[in-house]
């Protein structure tokens, strides 16, 4: 059933473009309106909601992170994201007009259906976006967004994620349509954004071989630490959770502006630090300063791991080693710059000689509190 790939891990990050594809399938009609159909709640419930909570675990967490930039940004709704098992013991405060968000891809994970019931107490809407058919979290949510990852073997996360991504998308710019406010004007374009998405994957993992040859390399690392900023910050939590559960190394990710509130200290030299690199577009000052947190970590002895969008020369001088993927809108990187890491990852603990599709300590699905 690994069709040909030595762990389902690897074919999990070979089916990610036709996983975002299916996700995007069916959501739109002719006109590109979005067409939310299993999202059982009314537009007027929509309108009247005035704050938003996502709460998720791990990998799911992160996609909750990233959401949260493109939902605020899109609707100007507040949004907040928490990891589900602190959320209920923090007393939040929700009312009807709260959309709790819930994404799990098992949509069996205890600590995320907790929070879940407790939001549904306190009178919240619930959304959960979830890739098993039935199972407990999408029953007793309000509504729910299916991702259309196909069965998820592999303990680490990868295809769920971006399919996750996807539908914090299309949850953010239908909150944007149905409201009518300013940035629904961008609805169309963004959606034609995320159309081209399916291909920018594919085009990110025809470029994996590099990679895999520096993951030979690092396998004996002691630490590796990830920079990031904005939607990328996200991104670099998530490489180094792959990391941790995948090459039982010791692998931290940092928003790339609180390096010199600390962390900077544990740069030494030789240390790897994968450094997440925004778009030169658009926002330019973000990348402006994540190259500046690469030169100085560079300063200090590390070995700098880039990844950096086609045609930003900016960064080469300060890269060690430089990866490039596809030109993308912002919001929408992570769905292209995370690849790279999962595949890192992968390599790197397969080079370690760990079982990458059962890492020691770890279930697919975490069903106790
Ligand atoms: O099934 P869920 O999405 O609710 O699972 C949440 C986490 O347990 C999960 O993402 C975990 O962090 C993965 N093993 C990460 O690769």
């Amino acid at each position: 059933e690994k069709s040909g790939y030595d762990y389902f891990m690897l074919k999990e990050i070979a089916e990610q473009p036709h996983a975002v594809a299916e996700t995007l399938l069916g959501r739109l009609n002719e006109q590109g309106d979005l067409l939310l159909d299993e999202v059982r709640l009314t537009d007027q419930d929509l309108r009247d909601v005035d704050k938003v909570f996502i709460v998720a675990c791990g990998t799911a967490y992160h996609a909750g992170m990233v959401a949260k930039y493109a939902i605020e940004h899109w609707t100007r709704i507040p949004c907040e994201v928490e990891l589900a098992s602190e959320f209920r013991y923090r007393d939040p405060v929700l009312d009807r007009s709260t959309l709790v968000v819930a994404i799990s891809q098992s949509g069996e994970t205890m600590d995320t259906l907790m929070a879940l019931r407790h939001a549904k107490e306190q009178k919240a809407r619930v959304l959960a976006i979830c890739n098993t058919n039935g199972s407990t979290i999408p029953r007793e949510s309000d509504a729910v967004l299916y991702t259309h990852a196909g069965p998820e073997i592999a303990v680490a996360s990868t295809k769920a994620f971006l399919t996750q991504l996807v539908a914090c998308y299309l949850v953010g710019l239908h909150l944007a349509q149905v409201r009518g406010i300013k940035y629904a004007d961008e609805v169309g374009a963004v959606v034609a954004q995320l159309q081209e998405m399916p291909q920018k994957v594919e085009q990110v993992l025809a470029m994996m071989e590099p990679i895999r040859k520096l993951a030979r390399e690092l396998a004996d690392a002691k630490s590796v630490l990830f920079i990031g900023r904005h939607v990328s910050y996200p991104v670099a939590l998530e490489g180094a959770l792959k990391l941790k559960e995948l090459a039982y190394m010791h692998a931290e990710g940092f928003a790339a502006g609180e390096l010199k509130h600390g962390p900077i200290a544990l740069i030494d030299e030789g240390t790897p630090v994968v450094c997440v690199v925004p778009s030169p577009r658009g926002r330019g000052v973000l990348h402006d300063k994540v190259v500046s947190n690469i030169q100085e970590v560079r300063a200090r002895g590390a070995r700098t791991i880039v990844i950096a969008e086609d045609g930003d020369t900016a960064v080469e001088p300060y890269a060690d080693h430089l990866f490039h993927v596809p030109v993308t809108p912002t919001l929408l990187a992570p769905l292209v710059t995370t690849v790279p890491l999962q595949v890192l990852a992968c390599e790197i603990a397969s080079a370690r000689g760990h079982d990458v599709d059962q890492p020691r300590n770890l279930a697919k699905s975490v069903t106790v509190e």
